[in-house]
């Protein structure tokens, strides 16, 4: 089974509480998402596998640890993964960024993608799935389809809240997809919404409501 993190640093906590104040504007809640998704990042890439090797210091040689794999990819999914994705690459620079944009068919009401492009070598890299609301996992279990027909092995899923619901159905999906979330809250609501949450991340990050 896939592992659950939850990442309770004080700042993760504190800048959530902030994120979900009705009161706390369009400029201010990007730029809280983006440090949130820099601060996770740091949990998030916690157990990557570093190799050992030598190089000269000015002083004499030394044997150091660098990353096993450098390759890493980081995907948002469209359009309030993006808020998170300048955070992750603040903190990984040299990863790639993939973007996945998904629609929801009006017939089978399940997310279609419409847009794709991920790296060209993506079934080398470390995957990093960002989007900041697990709610019913549909999204972030299609996104997951795409990134492994298009080859990629190993995978994270980053969000900032997830309902139960979402965390159990991407689970039961994708078993190997460990999933790091700063909260799970109570449950969904009728529409589909997280509660306690923080609303629509979309609408609030770009403030398109
Ligand atoms: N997407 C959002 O933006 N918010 C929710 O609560 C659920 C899905």
């Amino acid at each position: 089974m896939s592992k659950v993190t939850v990442i309770d640093h004080p700042l993760v906590q504190h800048k959530l509480s902030l994120l979900r104040d009705k009161d706390t504007g369009s400029k201010a809640f990007r730029e809280l998402v983006n440090e949130l998704a820099l601060l996770m990042g740091y949990e998030v890439t916690k157990n990557l596998p570093l190799v050992e090797k030598t190089i000269d210091t000015p002083m004499q040689p030394a044997t150091v640890h660098v990353l096993a794999n450098e390759k890493i990819a980081v995907v948002p999914i469209l359009r309030a993964g993006l808020g998170m994705a300048d955070g992750i690459m603040n903190l990984i620079p040299n990863a790639k960024l993939g973007h996945i944009g998904l629609y929801r068919n009006p017939d089978t009401l399940m997310p279609t993608s419409y847009y794709c492009k991920l790296p060209s070598d993506i079934e080398e890299r470390e995957t990093i799935i960002v989007d900041p609301m697990l709610a019913t996992g549909n999204s972030a279990i299609e996104a997951v389809n795409v990134v492994k027909k298009a080859g990629s092995k190993s995978i994270r899923l980053v969000c900032l809240i997830a309902a139960p619901e979402g965390i159990y159905a991407m689970q039961k999906a994708h078993n190997d997809v460990d999933i790091y979330v700063a909260s799970i809250d109570e449950k969904l609501n009728d529409h589909g919404y997280i509660v306690p949450g923080l609303g629509d991340a979309g609408d609030r990050l770009f403030g398109t409501k």
